[in-house]
């Protein structure tokens, strides 16, 4: 089991506070069978340069690998990566792919929290087809609601884009007589895509905590075994 979106790198974003709250999260993690995270920290371009970034990425990796090796209990593997904020001209950006995960040509890409325009789309189509990149749509179900317009979220769904869908969100809550609109949205586009992603997108031991494999079984529950089996097929095509 592969947790693919994760804050549980300290000290870096407004995940994991502490080196030892990120031993925690990856024991937690372990306990529920997962055997590799991708440590994802937020990079804002606005904030910090690539550079910058991966510094302090890679010291708080090798800080969190120290610890686990002298620790008793079992971890999972980390891989280096990054949950990248769209920027504008990040399709021209070739430094971009220097926050790809470990490994791959793969980027977790953050998209707009506001109505996406013809920009977004030529930006993302110029992170696949310029710079050769595969890109992870994170948290796809978290844009819809601002897509009062829906034609530019259509295009981009056609690229050979890969959707990613933070477990929480496929746990059902109940809002008294309604089902979560989140909920519904997910299992409904679960339904109909054959390529899927699912991360926890943890980001503490409290109310964002690892729980892939509470959202695994809530795949499970609503759409049958293929359903979760489709999801770890896609993760390693993505990962190589
Ligand atoms: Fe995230």
């Amino acid at each position: 089991m592969i947790d693919f979106h994760t804050h549980v790198l300290p000290n870096i974003d407004d995940g994991s506070r502490s080196s030892d709250m990120s031993l925690e999260m990856l024991a937690e993690e372990a306990a529920q069978g997962v055997t590799t995270v991708v440590a994802t920290p937020h990079f804002l371009a606005q904030d910090m340069s690539i550079e910058d970034f991966l510094e302090r990425r890679n010291d708080a990796l090798s800080e969190v690998r120290g610890n686990m090796s002298k620790a008793d209990t079992p971890f999972p593997a980390i891989l280096a990566g990054a949950e990248v904020y769209y920027f504008s001209s990040m399709g021209l950006a070739e430094e971009v792919s220097m926050l790809t995960v470990e490994g791959t040509n793969t980027l977790l890409l953050e998209m707009p929290f506001g109505q996406w325009s013809s920009r977004v789309f030529e930006n993302v189509e110029q992170l696949i087809n310029r710079q050769n990149l595969t890109v992870v749509l994170a948290h796809v179900e978290r844009y819809i609601g601002f897509q009062k317009d829906r034609s530019v979220w259509d295009k981009i769904l056609t690229l050979p884009v890969i959707p990613q869908i933070n477990s929480g969100s496929l746990i059902e809550k109940r809002r008294l007589f309604r089902r979560d609109k989140t909920y519904e949205f997910c299992i409904e586009f679960a339904k109909k895509t054959d390529k899927l992603i699912l991360g926890s997108d943890c980001h503490n031991l409290s109310d964002r905590r690892p729980n892939l494999k509470a959202g695994r079984e809530a795949l499970e529950k609503a759409l049958g075994s293929s359903a979760v089996a489709m999801t770890d097929k896609t993760i390693k095509e993505v990962l190589g």
